[in-house]
């Protein structure tokens, strides 16, 4: 049987539903999902919720290190990138990544989870890791689940 993932997304898409039920809003969900995503510990280092706004990404809320990157430009970065190409990035290793924008000296890889629903993307889960690949399948697998919870609440 394959590794259970660090992050276990069953309880995580309940306390979202739990909050959403009892009319948290935008702000208090994402900051939900940022802060318990990040509780799962390593290889979850850093986590930041962006979301699209006409063709600029805007950090909403996050858990972890800040960063002084709270716009991005679609295209821009691998938070842009994954907007522009329309795909989740896992990136193993961040120091070969063209594009990449750095917002610390420790993190060697990062996961970016679009949220999306139906054809539209809303925004992204962004995860910094300072293990090198960090995310294997069943972490990419279990940060789309609160992605796609978040699609429908938000
Ligand atoms: N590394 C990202 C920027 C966001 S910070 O890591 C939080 C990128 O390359 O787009």
């Amino acid at each position: 049987m394959a590794d259970q993932p660090a992050l276990r997304p069953g309880p995580i898409v309940r306390a979202l539903q739990g909050a959403f039920a009892r009319d948290a809003g935008r702000q208090e969900l994402l900051q939900l999902a940022a802060r318990r995503i990040q509780e799962a510990g390593p290889p979850y280092t850093s986590v930041y919720l962006y979301m699209l706004h006409g063709g600029e990404l805007m950090l909403e809320a996050f858990a972890g290190r800040t960063t002084e990157h709270t716009r991005i430009p679609v295209g821009k970065g691998l938070c842009g990138q994954a907007v522009a190409e329309l795909r989740d990035i896992n990136q193993p290793d961040v120091s070969t990544a063209p594009g990449y924008l750095a917002c610390n000296a420790d993190t060697k890889a990062e996961l970016i989870v679009l949220i999306r629903r139906g054809q539209e993307i809303l925004g992204q889960i962004d995860v910094d890791s300072d293990m090198a690949a960090g995310f294997p399948a069943a972490e990419e697998q279990a940060v789309r689940e609160v992605a796609d919870a978040l699609a429908v609440l938000l």
